[in-house]
This record gives structure tokens, sequence and C-alpha cells, in this order.
């Protein structure tokens, strides 16, 4: 697939800087147009990802991404820096000329996008499937982990900014929906107290600071984008006694943005189940409450069950040692008899599974496969992917023990997308209202 790239004066190192070192990447495509494929460039530029907090190759790729003039804007300087490591002396161009950039990688950004979104706590980008196949393009993405960063550059050519809590808020281009999975942390009431103490008053912004939802708060206020999706466990709701989703609402109220949470199920598009509070919000500034927003009504019954998702051939090592499953039984027996507690979970192949979890690499405990004559495995890292309705074509270049953990901590993928074709419409409709009473 080749993306039209209109190189500007900043890419010019294709054809002139760079020309000695870089113009063997430069291929014909088939329309004899010149074009260079990810894959190459990849190689020459050593983009790789192998520690985190790698900025220089988040901004070339994010640089490289970018299809306006005010996104190349934000990541320009640092990449051009970037490049003239491989160079000497970037300089200003001759002309302007164009090269498209045959994008070479699983699941490319969109070539006509209709919104654009951003990524926080990215992980291995769920959301960011569901988005691009619903035409949204990416401008920014945020994801501490670098093996979650490696996963996300194989699929997406693309390499995630490090720490958001290091990140200034105008540093992330303007975009219409902020999307995140954040982690859960209870808000200490220790700065209000403070706050207090000094004789000012407080509002529910101020008591997010020191968490990653205050990350969210900020890049909210700063960008303001038209709407967001946040999602998290289902236990957010009565974490800390109510007190920490009590103070999520409040400062997306004091945000002046309308909120709408559920608790979804992901058991509707793949066989596992999966609660989620999924949480979405517009800006009154801009929709004055009025938008028409409804969740995405759930499918009658689940499309699949787990034996669609399981592999015909399956290596020995997923299978469980005597030891392994000897404590697994014993525990469970242990805590049954306490009365407490579920143990393992061996899945029934006409029924859906338990929630799949981040620490699955452990023992893989709350979903075995039975296995005939020799005892359960655990699923494969492919079968984790199915498990969350990611596409067989994606790419995963780490360790199963990484896998497991990025798996484990992902979104149902389809269930997400329907929730951004849902935020979606509502933008739609609420432009064309905005038409019709212009004119
Ligand atoms: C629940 S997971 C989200 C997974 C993601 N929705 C997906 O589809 O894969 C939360 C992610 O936030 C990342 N994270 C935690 N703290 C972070 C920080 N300060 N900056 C950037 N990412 C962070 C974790 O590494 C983890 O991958």
């Amino acid at each position: 697939m080749t993306l039209e790239f209109h190189v500007d004066y900043s890419l010019h190192f294709f054809t002139f800087g760079m020309s000695r070192k870089i113009i063997s990447g430069i291929a014909f495509s088939k329309d004899h147009k010149m074009s260079i494929k990810y894959s190459e460039l990849k190689k020459k530029l050593k983009i790789e990802v192998k520690k985190p907090e790698q900025t220089e190759l988040a901004n070339l790729t994010h640089f490289l991404h970018s299809i306006t003039e005010e996104q190349r804007g934000y990541y320009k300087n640092a990449a051009l820096d970037y490049l003239e490591s491989f160079v000497d002396g970037v300089e200003e161009p001759i002309y302007q000329t164009k090269i498209p950039l045959e994008w070479d990688i699983p699941f490319p950004a969109p070539q006509k996008p209709k919104f654009t979104f951003i990524d926080l706590f990215a992980g291995i980008g769920g959301f960011r499937l569901g988005f691009q196949e619903i035409g949204g393009k990416c401008v920014f993405t945020s994801e501490w982990n670098h093996y979650a960063q490696k996963t996300y550059e194989a699929n997406f050519g693309e390499v995630p900014f490090g720490d958001i809590t290091k990140i200034n808020e105008s540093d992330i281009p303007d975009h219409d929906i902020l999307v995140g999975g954040f982690p859960c942390q209870p808000f200490s009431i220790a700065g209000v107290s403070k706050k207090n103490s000094l004789g000012r008053t407080h509002g529910f912004l101020d008591e997010t600071q020191g968490t990653l939802f205050f990350d969210i708060v900020r890049i909210i206020q700063k960008k303001r984008p038209k709407a967001f999706l946040l999602e998290n466990v289902k236990n957010l709701v009565s974490h800390d006694m109510g007190n920490t989703f009590r103070v999520i609402s409040n400062a997306i109220d004091e945000l002046r943005y309308t909120f709408y949470p559920m608790v979804l199920d992901g058991k509707y598009f793949v066989p596992q189940h999966r609660e989620r509070i999924i949480m979405v919000g517009f800006d009154r500034d801009h929709f004055k409450g009025k938008e028409e927003f409804i969740f995405p009504k759930m499918p009658q019954f689940p499309p699949m069950v787990v034996e669609d998702i399981l592999e015909k051939v399956v290596d020995e090592k997923y299978t469980l040692s005597d030891k392994l499953w000897d404590y697994l039984q014993r525990y469970a027996a242990k805590h049954k008899a306490a009365g407490n507690g579920f143990g393992f979970g061996l899945v029934n192949f006409d029924g859906i599974s338990r929630t799949l979890s981040a620490r699955y690499y452990k023992d893989g405990s709350e979903i075995l496969i039975p296995q005939e004559g020799k005892n359960p495995r655990r699923l494969t890292p492919r079968e984790c992917a199915r498990l969350q309705g990611y596409p067989e074509n994606f790419i995963i270049p780490v360790s199963d023990t990484q896998a497991y953990k990025q798996f484990g901590n992902s979104v149902v993928m389809p269930l997400m997308k329907e929730v951004g074709i849902s935020i979606f419409k509502t933008l739609k409709f609420e432009e064309k209202k905005h038409v019709k009473s212009s004119v």
C-alpha cells in the first residue's frame, strides 16, 4: 500500500542531504513513482525500540506519520535533530518534492482520515486498531513500557512517546477525540488538605493531582478535544468506596464535559467475559450539552465460543507441568473448603472464558484448556490475541511473558471500535446540524 506522502522541505533529506546514504532505500513503485518502504527506512534510520524513552524515535516516527503542516510542526525539529546524527547538515530545501512512503506494516493509518485522535496509555494499540478501522488518524501516542512500544511500532510503524507525566500538554497536536485506558489509582487527600490549610479553595481537578488521571485532565483542559473515551476496570466505580469515581465524574464536570459512563461486556464480540467501565465525554463549550450520544447496542448472543479461537496445533510447552497442575488443584480445593475463591478456570469449549488478566503469564490459571489424556494447557499468545479480538496479522514480536502481559492489559478491540463508531456518529451528526443552522 502506498501512502501519498507530501515531502516538504523538512523531508528533503531523502533526496538531498542524505542522498548518499539513503538513496538506495528509494525504489520505484508500480506506477513508476519513486517510493520508500518504511521497512527500509527503519533499517537505515535505526528505528528500533530497545529501551524506554527513545524520544528521538518517537519524534521521527510521529513526524513521518503527520499529514498536515500543523501536525508536522510538533515533531519536525526533534526529528531533524535525530537525522542530523546520520548526516551532516540537513539543510534548507532547494525545492519541494513529493515521494510516496510505502507503509509496509500491518496497520497503516487511513489515507483519508475522517477524524483525529490521540492514544494515551496506549499499550499495544487496541484502541488505535479499532479507531483506525473507522477512519481515525492517530496524531500522538504515549506508552512508557518499551516492550509494549516494540509491539506498537511493529504493527503501526510508530514509536510511542514515553512517560506521560513528563510530556507538556502544549506539545500534543490538536485532536478530535482523546482516548486512553489509564491505570486506576486512589486520589490522595494530602494535597487537598494542604490547600485547605493555606486557606485556598480547591476543586475536584485539584484532587486528581499526582495521579495519571490528572495527566488526562491537564491534556483535556489545554487541548479541548470534542470528545474523549476512557476505559478502566469495572471496579473503578466502587474503588475507595466510590470516592475515586466521584472525583473523576466531578473533575469531568469541572472541565465542562458531559459525562456518559457505562459498564460494557466484551463477551458480545469475543468469547470472553470482560466487563469494563467505559467513560465517554463531550465538550460542553462545543456541544452546549446538546449532543445526541447513545452507547452501541450489544448483539443478543456472543458470536463465538472458546473453541473458535483455539489453534489447531499447539506446542507442548503450553501444557502445565505436573507440579503446577497439582499446586493449582490443591490451592483451589483449599479455597473451596474455606468457602471462597474460584481457583483455576477450566474452559468450556462451547462457552466463553473468564477475563484474561495481565497476570496470566504467571500460571494461566484463570483460563485453562482441557486436553485429553494430559494436563490442561494455557492459551498461546496468539489465542490471547484472538480472545481480545485482534486480527490474525497482528505481529507479536516479544517473548510469551511480555505478550501475555500485553494482551491481558489490552481491550476487546471490536467493542472499542463500536464505541468509537457511536462517538464518531455524534460528532458527524453535530457537524451536520451546525452546517444546517449556519446556512
Ligand atoms: C491498562 S493498560 C492499557 C492498554 C491499552 N489500552 C491496550 O489496548 O493495549 C495501561 C498502560 O499504561 C501504561 N502506563 C502506565 N503509566 C504510564 C505513564 N506514566 N506514561 C505512559 N504510559 C503509562 C502501562 O505501561 C500500560 O501499558
